[in-house]
């Protein structure tokens, strides 16, 4: 058996299906290029078949990153193994990830076909992939409750078919690690032809167990690739974390004595990006990646990492790329030095005209804020992402006036399709009146489901990082702003998510 464990980052499908959580184009093909550098082995780029918007983005990925495989979920029909072939064909490697369930739950309840159906359909799609692309993953979807006896059966059609990677979901995140781990065991035992493909585990985490699952799988059940996401977002309480499971098996390499490809010290970097891009903050005691992570406040702690860092450290912070948290550019810092260090933080801004309009917000943010952190720099960006576009919405400025024992009001000017309109309003607080403001011209009707502020590097002088969740007909988008000006913030993260509200096509789910 191999020694070496694969790193599928599904950040992109899986963790994008998280209310609130997808993404555009160009955020997610910023978030690609960065799990490229951040070695991973296979990229999840989308649903192709799901909306015409998730196959270009599979396509666009396929086109630009060369290092990773880029793979593309289908349903096992033609029509969506088709379509996702389609968009994987500029890859340099590809790969088509089929998916059926096999519980007689779903099969029943949700498909309404035979156990005899669904075994025709798994085998035939696979026949028909495999006639598209010779790397084929096949996931039978809540396959930890299913009946052994009939996934085995599936199981041994589908690598018979060609199916090259076999990927068993715990789709609701029922599974405890020793079962999980003896489930994959035995079918790994049972299946005939079960060493022709390779085994994959894909935890979800409604019970807080996803990283300990997955990690059972593989020293268990003998697993060697794990489907991960970054800071483990995902549907309900996400996926298994990337970030926890890499450290894990690099830190106890004495116990799963298994290889990596990721370059550990690019993690931080690409947990801040997904964080900043999606507005879903990470806790700060989140292993890994929490500003607590590695922080000692006790004295007795403090004083034994002085002594020896061993005594209380078991990582060391600037592998996983926490080195990077200081001050790294200021008020006389070039455009040269400017994009260096963006391309050293995995931004790839493609136009120099882009890279001009960028710089001009980084001097004016230098003019306001003496210390530019890397923080600093990742929100500057995703905000020009997401405010600067071809968008319906666009911050141009404000006014607001407060005074204790008065009402606050506030004045927000901004473009709609290019042209520039006022909105006035008051409200509770000069956040609640800027929203208002807005809203008093736009007339979304959206519901507020959350509005979160994070000081991006914790200090009063820090940029304040404003998302804001919106629901309207069914659907919830975040936005997230970035300013010194945490009202201003505010206002932009409203008019993102009005963009996001404004453009989002609609899409086939994965798990029905
Ligand atoms: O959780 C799940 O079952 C999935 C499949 C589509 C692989 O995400
Ligand atoms: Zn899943």
């Amino acid at each position: 058996m191999s020694d070496k464990l694969i790193i599928f980052d599904t950040t992109l499908r899986d963790g994008e299906q998280s209310p609130g959580a997808s993404m555009t184009r160009d955020e997610k093909l910023r978030i690609a290029r960065q799990l490229e550098r951040l070695k991973v082995d296979v990229i999840e780029a989308g649903f192709a078949a799901s909306s015409n918007g998730d196959f270009e983005c599979v396509k666009a990925i396929a086109e630009s990153v060369r290092d990773s495989t880029i793979c593309s979920l289908a349903r096992a029909n033609d029509r969506d193994i088709a379509r996702a072939a389609e968009a994987l064909k500029p890859a340099q490697s590809g790969r088509l990830h089929l998916f059926l369930a096999t519980s007689a739950l779903h099969m029943e309840k949700k498909l309404r076909m035979t156990p005899d159906q669904v075994f025709e359909q798994a085998r035939l799609s696979v026949r028909f992939a495999r006639n598209l692309m010779a790397d084929i993953e096949f996931s039978p979807e809540d396959g930890y409750r299913s009946d052994p006896d009939f996934l085995c059966r599936v199981l041994e059609a589908v690598i018979a078919e060609g199916a090259t990677t076999i990927n068993v979901p715990d789709t609701v995140g029922y599974a405890i690690p020793e079962l999980y781990g003896n489930f994959i065991k035995d079918l790994r035992s049972r299946v005939p032809n079960s060493d022709k493909a390779v085994w994959s585990v894909h935890c979800h985490n409604d019970l807080g167990m996803a990283v300990a699952n997955s990690l059972a799988g593989v020293k268990i059940g003998g697993a060697r690739q794990v489907e991960c996401t970054i800071n483990g977002l995902g549907e309900r309480a996400g996926n298994c974390s990337l970030e926890e499971i890499v450290m894990a098996v690099k830190t106890r390499k004495d116990y799963f004595g298994l290889e990596l490809g990721i370059d550990a010290k690019h993690i931080l970097a690409t947990s801040r990006m997904v964080s900043q891009t999606t507005g879903f903050v990470v806790q700060p005691n989140k292993a890994v990646v929490g500003a607590n992570a590695f922080a000692h406040a006790s004295g007795i702690h403090q004083d034994g990492v002085l002594k020896a860092r061993d005594t209380y450290e078991i990582m060391r912070a600037e592998d996983v790329g926490w080195s990077a948290n200081k001050i790294v550019l200021g008020k006389l810092s070039g455009r040269n030095a400017f994009k260096q260090r963006l391309q050293e933080l995995g931004v790839a801004i493609q136009s120099e005209a882009d890279i001009n309009q960028a710089f001009a917000r980084f001097k004016d943010l230098a003019d306001r804020k003496s210390e530019i952190f890397d923080e600093d720099i990742l929100a500057l960006v995703s905000d020009e992402c997401v405010s600067h576009g071809n968008e319906q919405y666009g911050f141009i400025s404000l006014s607001q006036h407060s005074e204790t024992g008065e009402r606050p009001h506030a004045s927000v000017v901004f473009s709609v399709e290019g042209l520039e309109v006022r909105g006035q309003s008051d409200g509770n607080g000069p956040v609640d009146a800027s929203l208002k403001a807005i809203e008093s011209h736009v007339k979304s009707g959206a519901e507020m489901v959350l509005y979160s502020v994070n000081a991006i590097s914790g200090s009063t002088e820090s940029q304040g990082e404003v998302t804001v969740r919106l629901q309207n007909s069914g659907r919830v988008v975040n936005g997230v702003g970035a300013d010194p000006d945490i009202v201003v913030a505010s206002a932009k993260a409203y008019l993102s998510a009005l963009n996001k509200l404004h453009s989002k096509a609609d899409r086939v789910a994965a798990q029905g």
